[in-house]
This record gives C-alpha cells, sequence and structure tokens, in this order.
C-alpha cells in the first residue's frame, strides 16, 4: 500500500516539475508508458492468484487513477499558463482610442487647377492635356520662335537626352511652357474637323480650350521652381477678338478671387505667337495686397504664323491665347509668399489647405 502512495506522490511531483507539455509526456511515460512503474506492476500480477489479483488489481486501478488525474491536473495548469501568456503578450487595450486613417487631399496648386477647369469649363472651354517632354516643333518653331530667334533665350531649357542617343540640333525637351498645347489641340480639331466635313468651306467649330499642366525652366529661388505650373487658354474663331479676350479674362479673375472689387490691366508685352501681345495685371481694392498690380498672365493675339501652323487661314480665323501662372494664382488667392513651400512636401503647409 506505502509503495502504492510512493508511486503516486513520485507521479506528482515529477508532473509538478515539468514546465513544459513536452516534458510532462516523458514524465508520464515513466509511470503510464509501456514499461512504466504501473505497467509493471499490473505485468506483475501475473503469477498471483485469483483473490490476489482482485485485490491488488483494484489497488492497482486506484493509484492508476490517482496517477492519472494528477497527469490531468499538471496538463491543465500548463495549458493555462500557456493561455495567460498569450494573453499577457497579446493584451489589448480597449480602452486606447482608435486610430484613424490620415485624410489625404489635393495639393494646393491642383486646388487652382480644378478651380480653373470649373470655371473655364462654364464658359465652354475644353480641357486639354498634352506630354511633359515636348520637341522643338511644338515648343518653339511651330510658335513662331525660330531657331535663332531671340526669344529662345527668354526660355532657359532643360533639354533631354535624344531616345536613339544620336546627337541632334533639335534634342527633346522639357516643355518651358504650356503654349506648345496651343498647337498639339489645334491640330488634332482641325484635323477632326477636315475629316469630318464634306466642304471645308464650311465655318469651323471654334476652338476653344484651356490645357492645365506642369512646365519647367531652369531657374529656381523664391518666387522660381524648375518645375511650376501654367495653363494655357487658346480660343480661335472667325470672329474673335481682344474684346474677347479682355472679357473672358476679367471674368476669371474675378470668379477666381470671388471678388468684384478687382481691377484688370493690359500692359503692351511681346511674345513671338502673340501680336499684339500684353501681359496681364491684376489689382485687389481690398486686402493684404490692396493697390498692388500683380502679374498673372501673358496673352494676346494669336499670330497669323502660329494660326497657320495650326492648319489654318489667317486670313479668316483669329483668336486669342493666354498663359497663366497656376502657382502665382495659389499664392495670391491663399496669401502665400514663397513658392518653394509648394513643393517642400511638408504636411504642416499643405494640410492647411484641407
Ligand atoms: N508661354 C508664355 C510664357 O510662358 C506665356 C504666354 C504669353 C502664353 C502669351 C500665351 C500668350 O498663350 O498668348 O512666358
Amino acid at each position: 500500500m506505502s509503495d502504492l502512495q510512493a508511486i503516486v506522490d513520485s507521479a506528482s511531483a515529477a508532473f509538478s516539475a515539468c514546465t513544459t507539455p513536452a516534458d510532462l509526456e516523458n514524465a508520464k511515460a515513466q509511470y503510464l508508458g509501456k514499461t512504466g512503474r504501473i505497467t509493471e506492476l499490473m505485468k506483475g500480477m501475473a503469477a498471483l492468484s485469483i483473490e490476489e489479483k482482485k485485490q491488488l488489481g483494484a489497488q492497482i486501478n486506484v493509484t492508476k487513477q490517482a496517477v492519472e488525474a494528477a497527469l490531468n491536473q499538471r496538463r491543465d495548469a500548463l495549458a493555462d499558463a500557456t493561455m495567460n501568456a498569450q494573453l499577457a503578450t497579446e493584451a489589448l487595450d480597449v480602452s486606447l482610442p482608435g486610430r484613424a486613417r490620415a485624410g489625404g487631399g489635393l495639393h494646393p496648386v491642383m486646388l487652382t487647377q480644378e478651380r480653373i477647369e470649373g470655371i473655364f469649363g462654364s464658359m465652354g472651354f475644353d480641357v486639354a492635356d498634352g506630354p511633359e517632354i515636348e520637341n522643338d516643333w511644338f515648343n518653339f518653331t511651330a510658335l513662331n520662335t525660330p531657331e535663332d530667334h531671340p526669344a529662345r533665350s527668354m526660355h532657359d531649357t532643360f533639354y533631354v537626352d535624344p531616345l536613339d542617343g544620336k546627337p541632334t540640333d533639335t534634342p527633346p525637351l522639357l516643355r518651358t511652357h504650356t503654349s506648345p498645347m496651343q498647337i498639339r489641340h489645334a491640330t488634332a480639331h482641325v484635323k477632326a474637323w477636315k475629316a469630318n466635313v464634306d466642304k471645308v468651306s464650311q465655318p469651323m467649330p471654334e476652338i476653344r480650350v484651356i490645357a492645365p499642366g506642369r512646365t519647367y525652366r531652369v531657374d529656381s529661388d523664391a518666387t522660381h521652381s524648375p518645375m511650376f505650373h501654367q495653363c494655357e487658354g487658346l480660343w480661335i474663331g472667325e470672329n474673335v477678338s481682344f474684346k474677347d479676350l479682355k472679357v473672358v479674362f476679367t471674368d476669371f479673375c474675378k470668379t477666381f478671387f470671388e471678388s468684384d472689387d478687382l481691377v484688370l490691366r493690359f500692359r503692351p508685352s511681346f511674345f513671338p505667337f502673340t501680336e499684339p501681345s500684353a501681359e496681364i495685371d491684376i489689382q485687389f481694392a481690398t486686402g493684404p495686397l490692396a493697390g498692388r498690380w500683380l502679374e498673372v498672365a501673358g496673352s494676346g493675339q494669336v499670330h497669323p504664323n502660329v494660326v497657320r501652323n495650326m492648319g489654318l487661314d489667317p486670313e479668316r480665323y483669329i483668336g486669342f491665347a493666354f498663359g497663366m501662372g497656376m502657382d502665382r494664382l495659389t499664392m495670391l488667392r491663399y496669401g502665400v509668399n514663397d513658392l518653394r513651400l509648394f513643393f517642400d512636401g511638408d504636411l504642416r503647409f499643405l494640410s492647411q489647405f484641407q
């Protein structure tokens, strides 16, 4: 009897000493396995009489049950410990505030672009988009700026290596303005028109388009960035005059700046692709910039050579164009004094526009 109790005691002690389920399985084998101590006791009964077998068998069974109970108790304890450890490491603090997803938003210059598109859209202008890597023809030559024209030095151009690597006098370039879109859009418009009319004597539907986008020049300071944004405008028809330019642009400025107290000045200037040409200045009556003349765009009546390069007869078709700086309009609208803020990517600045 006391031998049997000793087995139970030693099994309990062995099980208690186990700290992992694997240890416990090993310890179990020593008592309940094929050659374990309880199994050996049972084997030893073979030689006993029936009466002895009955008696001892009953006692061994009780012992076995006690060992099994000790084993199960330890198993449960280890499982609980594992679970508790896991719960402790994966603890979830339900009192923590939720994690908000950072809200995105449009860049202030893109807000300006959307605004411009909306205003000109309401005046019947299409919106066109074109390549930022241009060629000499669209960026300069077709715009009445031949190779030796002094106006080319007005633009500090970024040139790009030709795709085929062969040296050329007219390498690809990053467009220095959005004006090449005048030619691209107008020629596509004229081509579509000519393909769709049986008689070209039928008047062409007017070209009325804006083309916003990125432009590039070798320049960098508080008011110049090597990459900046312009928006081109073009209106060509049989009867489009400088007066229309004034009306359209004045309306645009008043709507854009949400102010009727705004004066525009068309200051004579020079651009190769317009004749006459004018720089457009605006003056606010109120606000921090009140009284100062601020330049916002170049403009003019489209030069006959450019109209010809659009595939149109300059004796019949006439119109105006303008090109405005979208970054500058954004600075004026929000009172930002350093252009570089727009391109530094500082969220403290950018998030103010959301
Ligand atoms: N492309 C000119 C520039 O970047 C701006 C400009 C002036 C555009 C007159 C025009 C225009 O369409 O008519 O300096």
